[in-house]
């Protein structure tokens, strides 16, 4: 069956360019009532205008689809209640959320002060833990939510000059896999992408020559699943670029019990340092507490 959004709202940050705005017209042009939120600033999230937005709910509207724009900051706690009461003004309910709207502030770490590490955590971690604070209580009243969360390999990897936005990339996955677990039981789905385009922001990364190998349009069809009503998926992080899409996950190696009491020493670790990093018979948990129950069972065994 085709993946329709008909009668659902979705609220989609920072959507007036790049991954967002793609995001936004795939939903709206499969029935979706989108709120399309952008600050409209600069790369490095100064400035503000409401062009960026207006564009893409144009872009909508004159596609036959329903959108209205929200010029709000989700940087700020007033800034997410705004974006989501702006879906409930318009549209009367909030059933989908794309977080999205982003920021960089690239510098080694030597180089960079804590105005530009808090300009990040802001926007992206603060960003969307507002929107969905927000949304959250709305989507448990109704028994129904499909939240996705922005990650990035530079969260899920690392990757030189961007400790700041790694901390909050991989923050927005630790969120997530908690809120997978509360938002069970009422049918409130959260996810992840960690997404590869080529827009403004990767306009100095990507190898030259391949923006067209990563136009932002080939992510979307994983947003598409993840807000999708059959999609009961939660807790997943979907890599996704140029139409390739892969699911990333954290394992834990076997492990080994090197003592039960205080004598095991740093040489003991040094000395078992193969073992313990023997990745081959890792395997994944549900959550932490599916680590606390694997670890007891080493130690009692
Ligand atoms: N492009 C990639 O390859 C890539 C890779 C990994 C992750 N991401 C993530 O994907 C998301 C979209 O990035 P993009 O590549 O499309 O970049 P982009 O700069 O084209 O889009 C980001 C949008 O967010 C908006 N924005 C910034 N701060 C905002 C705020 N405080 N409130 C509301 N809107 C705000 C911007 O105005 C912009 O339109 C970001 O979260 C980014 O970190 C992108």
């Amino acid at each position: 069956m085709t993946i329709d959004y008909s009668g659902r709202v979705a609220v989609v940050t920072g959507a007036g360019a790049g991954l967002g705005r793609a995001h936004a017209l795939l939903l709206a042009r499969r029935g979706a009532k989108v709120v399309v939120n952008d600050l409209g600033g600069s790369v490095d999230g100064n400035a503000a205008s409401s062009a960026a937005a207006d564009a893409v709910v144009c872009e909508i509207r004159d596609a036959g689809g329903e959108a209205v724009a929200s010029y709000d900051s989700v940087a700020t706690q007033a800034g997410g209640q705004a974006i989501i009461a702006t879906a409930i003004d318009a549209f009367g309910r909030i059933d989908m959320l794309v977080n999205n709207a982003g920021n960089l502030r690239d510098k080694s770490f030597i180089k960079m002060g804590m105005a530009d590490f808090s300009a990040v955590i802001d926007t992206h971690l603060f960003g969307t833990a507002y929107c969905i604070a927000a949304a959250w209580p709305r989507m448990i009243e109704q028994q129904y939510g499909r939240i996705v969360v922005t990650t990035s390999a530079s969260g899920l990897y690392g990757n030189f000059g961007q400790s700041n936005y790694a901390a909050a990339k991989a923050a927005v996955v630790g969120m997530m896999l908690s809120l997978k677990d509360e938002g069970a039981k009422y049918d409130v789905r959260v996810n992840a992408i960690a997404p590869v385009a080529a827009t403004r922001m990767t306009a100095d990364i990507l190898p030259e020559g391949t923006p067209e190998l990563f136009r932002p349009e080939l992510v979307s069809p994983a947003v598409g699943w993840l807000c999708a009503e059959e999609c009961t998926e939660s807790g997943a992080v979907i890599e996704a670029g140029g139409g390739y899409f892969a699911r990333v996950q954290t394992f834990e190696s076997e492990g080994v019990v090197l003592g039960r009491d205080c004598g095991v020493a740093p040489e003991d670790i040094r000395d078992n340092w193969a073992k313990i990093s023997d990745m081959t018979q890792a395997r994944p948990f549900a959550n932490s507490m599916g680590v606390i129950a694997k670890v007891l069972q080493n130690i009692t065994a």
